[in-house]
């Protein structure tokens, strides 16, 4: 079953606890203002139980007394439901409106002064009743005076009957309240959404309208914004990284082809043959450089290349990518050094990427130094970071190129990088390798003065 929408849940919620509420209220409301009725007759009841005490304290024959009660009842203006007989049978009184009501005599329950009171109904009508005894001299009396309550309960009906008319309709028209608050509230939500779907692959850089609220609808409909702006740069990327994969890939096929189509054109020496075989070779060498590089970065994007890390000895990765290094100087006749300290600096790393990430900068030191330049890498520890510096005396470039360098495909001399064979992949694979290391990659580079790459990474806690 779909869950109900939000707005009506809400109003369901509200709906119930505003029933829970007002009934508490009035439950409480009720009571509290009949007890406090009851409390109020009680009191009066109780001080004329006290008058009573005083009549007999003053030890009057027993007609006396029957004639004060009477006579005291009428003073007061109003007819006395009452009843008081001496425990031993000696005498008993009872006023006409007691006879009246046809109310029985009962004999206290509870000896002693304390008094009981009840609520009975005589005649159908409501009598708030007080019974106990009273000890005067040697002699108990039980006593009983009652009071019509039924003007009270009348008020008190009317009172019920305004609760139980108006709560109802009040929690209808707060839930009705409530449901167009929360219409009004979620609404945006639903514009949202729908403006939401629309925006589809092929429409990524279109934008969903802020609503200038102030509130958590416009901070949603902002970070969804900047969602889909993230979204539109990282569609971008894969698809210019795909148009620029595909360019490079032709490039090369197409060189080839025109070799073999040249080659094959005419009858050709042995000799022919084997130079444009070789030159296929090459092409095909580079090729597959390029290939392996896009594949690295594809994996690299999807991060599925786990790498496996492990402490690993700096100066050990240097000295092994020295030869190497030392062979591509020398074809180009540059003059290579390597500085290292003495004692060995560790970093928790994957030692192939590592030697990986070096080469990279040295191929590039030695592709971009004229003949008979200098190149040097030193290893040096600074700030809890393994930092190697590879430097050389080339040409450096230009500061307008220099924020571009690490995004991929890009050569900052198109001609020059063309003709040493760069595809402009180097630099993003290496960024790539000193990010998984949680290292930095910066440039020193002044027009003319070379260039210096500054590799750091943390170095393992046992070298701290
Ligand atoms: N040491 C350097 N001196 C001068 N320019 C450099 C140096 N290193 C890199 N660059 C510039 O940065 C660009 C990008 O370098 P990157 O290594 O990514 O690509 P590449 O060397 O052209 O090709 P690839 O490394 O994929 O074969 C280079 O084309 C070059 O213009
Ligand atoms: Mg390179």
């Amino acid at each position: 079953m779909r869950p109900l929408p939000i707005r009506m849940r809400l109003t369901a919620w509200y709906f119930l606890v505003l029933c829970l509420a007002f009934g508490a209220f009035s439950f409480l409301a009720f009571f509290e203002v009949r007890g406090s009725i009851h409390s109020a007759v009680d009191e009066g009841l109780r001080d004329r139980a006290a008058d009573i005490r005083e009549l007999l304290e003053r030890q009057w024959p027993a007609e006396r007394v029957k004639r004060e009660l009477t006579e005291g009842s009428s003073v007061r203006g109003e007819d006395d439901i009452l009843q008081i007989a001496e425990t031993r049978g000696e005498w008993s009184y009872s006023s006409a409106s007691f006879l009246r009501f046809g109310l029985q005599l009962v004999s206290s329950a509870t000896p002693g002064e304390k008094f009981r009171f009840s609520t009975v109904y005589s005649k159908r009508m409501p009598l708030r009743l007080l019974t106990g005894q009273l000890r005067v001299a040697d002699k108990a009396y039980d006593i009983q005076i009652a009071a019509p309550m039924d003007d009270f309960y009348d008020a008190v009906n009317r009172f019920r009957l305004v609760l139980l008319f108006s709560v109802p309709v009040l929690v209808l028209v707060a839930s009705a309240g409530g449901y167009w608050l929360s219409r009004k509230a979620v609404a945006p939500v639903g514009e949202i959404a729908q403006a939401a779907q629309s925006i589809s692959e092929h429409e990524l850089s279109r934008r969903l309208p802020i609503l200038h609220t102030g509130d958590e609808l416009q901070s949603l409909s902002e970070t969804l914004n900047e969602m889909f702006a993230r979204l539109e740069s990282a569609f971008k990327r894969v698809t210019q990284f795909t148009a620029d994969a595909s360019h490079e890939l032709r490039t090369p096929i197409a060189l080839m082809r025109a070799r073999t189509e040249v080659a094959l054109r005419k009858q050709r020496s042995e000799a022919e043959y084997r130079e444009t075989l070789l030159r296929i070779n090459q092409d095909l060498e580079r090729t597959s450089a390029l290939i392996e590089n896009l594949m690295t970065l594809a994996r690299a994007d999807a991060g599925s290349e786990a790498l496996q890390i492990a402490a690993t000895n700096l100066n050990e990765i240097l000295v092994d990518i020295s030869e190497p290094a030392r062979l591509l100087a020398e074809g180009k006749a540059l003059q290579y050094d390597q500085q290292l300290p003495d004692t060995p600096l560790h970093v928790y790393g994957n030692a192939p990427s590592l030697r990986r990430l070096f080469l990279i900068l040295i191929d590039n030191a030695v592709k971009y130094t004229p003949r008979e330049g200098r190149i040097s890498v030193v290893l040096n520890s600074s700030d809890g970071a393994a930092v190697t510096e590879i430097r050389d005396s080339g040409v450096g470039i230009s500061a307008a190129d220099l924020p571009h360098i690490f995004e991929r495909f890009y050569r900052a001399d198109e001609s020059r990088s063309r003709e040493s064979g760069g595809t402009g992949l180097g630099l993003s694979i290496a960024k790539w390798i000193a990010d998984v290391h949680q290292g930095e990659i910066s440039i020193v580079s002044k027009v003319g003065e070379g260039f210096v790459f500054r590799v750091q990474i943390p170095l393992s806690e046992d070298d701290l």
